[in-house]
């Protein structure tokens, strides 16, 4: 059967709304989206990300069926993220959807936000299996080997900070607006993307991350410049524009680095793929997409990476998870919890 899935996501701070089927695809990918909200505070203040959500669900899932053309009739499932997330923003999300199943009688799944970005690059791409994932967003970064839909083992993960967090984080010591990622990448382009700081690179032949360490490094690193003054949190230096250049050009490098060298002791382990992917909102990075192509072309796998209205936060990838899961009668019942 081919279901038409309305998928919702509302894990951290976006509302989030798209309709899929699997013979059309994508039919709308609507978001509202708080950067404009959260910036103010240098990162998401959880309870402000959940109260805009429930301000904002109606009218963005309102949207997501006009664009569609489609009406809530045409709906079979809805797909819903549940876990991981903000509690509250995850309960906006899931009780909008049990509401709307009971009232409009249709069927309900439970989708891990995680298994939606991991499987994002579908939505354009006809990725091989098995391959393996770099998830690399503002909460997570991981490597999966997938071999199935839905079927994926974790290979490595942070083990403290993310890589989104360390741009944001990073930005955030240079007195740089959230989120730190897309500002890092102008700033570092400007000085064409050079080492200057040569920042730590671990050399433990591990597939898990820590990003943790590198942010503390950057900080000590700027106090010893004496551009950072630890008592008050403050950035000063001559030149502040050519230092956040600097600073966030050899971070870059020094990120790419770090997946690059996960990625070799990844392939090591698992011979057998056949691609790489690359999602979750740092693969927005045009920089990092250009360096890990190059690095698959070498040793001529293929490589993917979603366009960037699939790579952040969005509700496409939640209904196409929701629409392989619905094939195959996995559905949740409206006891669906969060986590
Ligand atoms: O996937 P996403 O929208 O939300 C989470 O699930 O966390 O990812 C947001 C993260 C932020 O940390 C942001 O700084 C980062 O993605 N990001 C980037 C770029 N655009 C967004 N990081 C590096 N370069 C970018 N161009
Ligand atoms: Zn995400």
């Amino acid at each position: 059967m081919s279901y038409t899935i309305l998928g919702i996501e509302t894990s951290c701070d976006e509302t989030a709304a798209a309709v899929y089927t699997p013979n059309a695809g994508i039919l709308s990918n609507v978001l509202f989206s708080q950067i404009e909200i959260q910036k103010e505070y240098g990162g998401v203040v959880p309870e402000i990300a959940s109260r805009t959500q429930l301000e904002k669900i109606n009218g963005i899932v309102q949207k997501s069926l006009e664009v569609a053309q489609v009406t809530l009739q045409d709906i079979d499932v809805i797909a819903v993220t549940n876990k991981p997330g903000l509690p509250g923003s995850l309960l906006v999300g899931v009780c909008f959807a049990k509401g709307l199943a009971w009232e409009a009688n249709k069927k309900i799944i439970g989708i891990n936000h995680l298994e939606g970005h991991a499987f994002s690059s579908f939505i354009e791409h006809n990725v091989p299996f098995p391959h393996i994932c770099l998830t690399a967003s503002g909460g997570h970064t991981s490597l999966y080997y997938i071999e199935d839909f839905g079927k994926y083992t974790i290979i490595g993960q942070t083990i403290d900070d993310a890589a989104g967090e360390a741009f944001d984080k990073i930005a955030k010591l240079l007195n740089l607006p959230y989120p730190g990622g897309p500002i890092i990448e102008r700033l570092a382009q400007e000085v064409n993307f050079k080492d200057f700081y040569n920042y730590p690179r671990s050399k433990k032949q591990t597939t898990n991350f820590s990003f943790s360490g590198l942010k503390t490094a950057v900080m000590y690193d700027l106090v010893r410049r004496g551009y950072y003054q630890m008592k008050t949190r403050t950035f000063d230096a001559p030149d502040k524009k050519l230092v956040q250049r600097q600073v966030a050009s050899s971070l870059l490098v020094c990120i790419k680095d770090i997946f690059i060298q996960k990625l070799k002791l990844a392939l090591k382990k698992n011979s057998s793929v056949k691609a790489v992917t690359f999602v979750g909102g740092v693969s927005c990075n045009k920089y990092l997409k250009e360096k890990l192509g190059v690095f698959c072309n070498d040793r001529s796998l293929s490589f993917f990476t979603p366009s960037s209205q699939y790579c952040t936060d969005n509700a496409a990838m939640i209904a196409f998870v929701g629409s392989y899961k619905a094939e195959r009668g996995e559905f949740s019942d409206l006891s669906l919890d969060i986590f």
